[in-house]
């Protein structure tokens, strides 16, 4: 805040011209380009699972997610819906607002609630902003609606004379293509999975070879089997001959059916957003995801974890030795002042709750600390980097030479997004002051004890450059 970094700087600049960019991305592109006013139909009243980012076109972190971004809507194809917002358009920034959007970009992850035409669960997804851990997150989303069938319960799922489709797999795990196909034909065929284990049932079948997927069109009726690629389009089109999936989104004013007298009880879309801010938009899921058989084991893994604090420094001693060694690794330090205050709260708060979601997740991260303004050698430090507020977080790293400053309001999404970025080892570094690192080495405790702590601290993660592992994730697994 005292030297404005060129980022800052930059933007705005951008900010302050008129806009220049309608739509940051393309008609061609993956994403689904959604408004206010389409919002509720194609992502809120869907039965699929969807990924929304708030963005605006001139915001540069939106602008380097954008590659990730769109390859997660192709990973994602059929899947679950990846889907955009620009809430620098005017028409939109109402809505941006009662969605609870305040930095840009903002990804939430909207899935359907217990009720059908219900209010859906809205999510924040702080994740990785990498492709991988996009589609990673939102496959785990998707509702399960498949039946485990097996050989006790192959009676009962095939009683009744709707029609069934049935999955001969050797996996223990419901794949996404094959959820999102049980979602597609919701309340139109009942999908089961058999595993090869159930040998009374695959021999009921003459099931030869897994995966194996069959049709039974209805009671009683010769089962047909799937003999195609096993991909979602022709997949549909094979289940197709014994009902139509359910148009995604439904059509609009309908020609009156069944569900006429649910449709009334949900209000218009506009009064629905406007109302938003009121209660639905905060980053707790508002239904238990637990109650519904649509729970999938990685779900539970990415529920809020116990916060796991970060640790303090004591003294001088110890910043030298954690983070202001010659060969010290990237170290967070929060500066806050000793005695409470709301903003050094919540700048602990932010980095704990990151904290606990990196050891919960058991990915290596540098460690965080919060120096308190009467630790000694706090003052010298924060003088060498001419950082004068209460408040201030930097991270830095004494064997590269280079510290960076953080710039918000100290929230978690600002502040992971902040991480992010330096564990990509992208965004603005400054070089290190040589007497921070140089004098105080001298002062310093053994440095064997910094290698042990640090030794195995990677740095940068470079998620960005991971081989994609994108077919994996979703086609190969049934
Ligand atoms: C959602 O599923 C229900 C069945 O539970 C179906 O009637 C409805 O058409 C589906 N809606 C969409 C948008 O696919």
């Amino acid at each position: 805040m005292h030297q404005p970094t060129l980022a800052t700087a930059v933007t705005a600049v951008l900010a302050a011209l008129p806009a220049v960019q309608a739509s940051m991305y393309t008609k061609n592109s993956p994403v689904l380009q959604v408004n206010a006013r389409s919002y509720e139909k194609l992502i809120a009243q869907s039965n699929h699972t969807s990924i929304v980012e708030f963005y605006a076109p001139w915001c540069g972190h939106c602008q380097n997610l954008k590659p990730a971004y769109e390859k997660a809507a192709r990973n994602l194809e059929g899947l679950a819906k990846v889907a955009a917002i620009d809430c620098d358009d005017e028409a939109n920034k109402q809505f941006c607002g009662a969605m609870g959007v305040q930095g840009f970009p903002t990804l939430k992850i909207v899935r359907p609630g217990k009720k059908p035409g219900g209010k859906p669960v809205v999510e924040d997804y702080q994740g990785p902003r990498t492709a991988t851990g996009i589609s990673e997150a939102l496959v785990a989303k998707i509702n399960n609606h498949v039946a485990r069938v097996a050989d006790k319960d192959i009676n009962s799922f095939l009683a009744g004379d709707g029609p069934k489709a049935l999955l001969f797999t050797e996996k223990g795990t419901t794949s996404a293509l094959l959820r999102s196909i049980a979602i597609d034909f919701l309340d139109v065929i009942s999908v089961g999975q058999v595993r090869d284990k159930d040998k009374a049932t695959v021999e009921k079948f003459g099931i030869e070879k897994f995966p194996t997927l069959v049709l039974v069109p209805g009671h009683g009726k010769e089962p047909i089997t799937y003999t195609g690629e096993l991909v979602k389009k022709d997949m549909v089109e094979f289940l197709s001959q014994a009902g139509q999936p359910n148009p995604d989104p439904a059509p609009s004013n309908g020609k009156a059916d069944k569900s006429d007298k649910k449709k009334s009880s949900t209000k218009p879309a506009d009064k629905k957003a406007d109302k938003a801010s009121d209660k639905k938009t905060t980053a707790e899921p508002e239904e238990s995801p637990e109650t519904s058989t649509a729970t999938t084991a990685t779900e539970s893994a990415t529920q809020t974890p116990d916060i796991i604090p970060i640790a303090t420094i004591t003294d001088k001693d110890m910043l030298v030795a954690k983070c202001l060694q010659p060969k010290s690794h990237t170290c967070v330090l929060a500066f806050i002042p000793s005695d409470a205050s709301e903003k050094g709260d919540r700048a602990v708060a932010s980095l704990s709750q990151l904290n606990s979601k990196y050891i919960h997740g058991k990915r290596h991260l540098f460690p965080f600390f919060s120096v308190p303004s009467n630790v000694e050698g706090s003052s010298t430090l924060k003088d060498a980097l001419k950082l004068s507020a209460d408040v201030e977080l930097i991270a830095l790293n004494a064997r590269r030479g280079w510290w960076r400053h953080y710039e918000g309001d100290f929230s978690v999404e600002s502040v992971e997004g902040w991480i992010d970025v330096i564990r990509m080892g992208e965004g603005n570094k400054n070089s290190l002051p040589k007497d921070v690192v140089a004098e105080q080495a001298e002062t310093a405790t053994t440095e064997s004890s910094t290698e042990a702590t640090h030794g195995t601290d990677p740095e940068p993660e470079a998620e960005t450059e991971a081989p994609e592992p994108q077919e994996k994730i979703v086609h190969e697994e049934l």
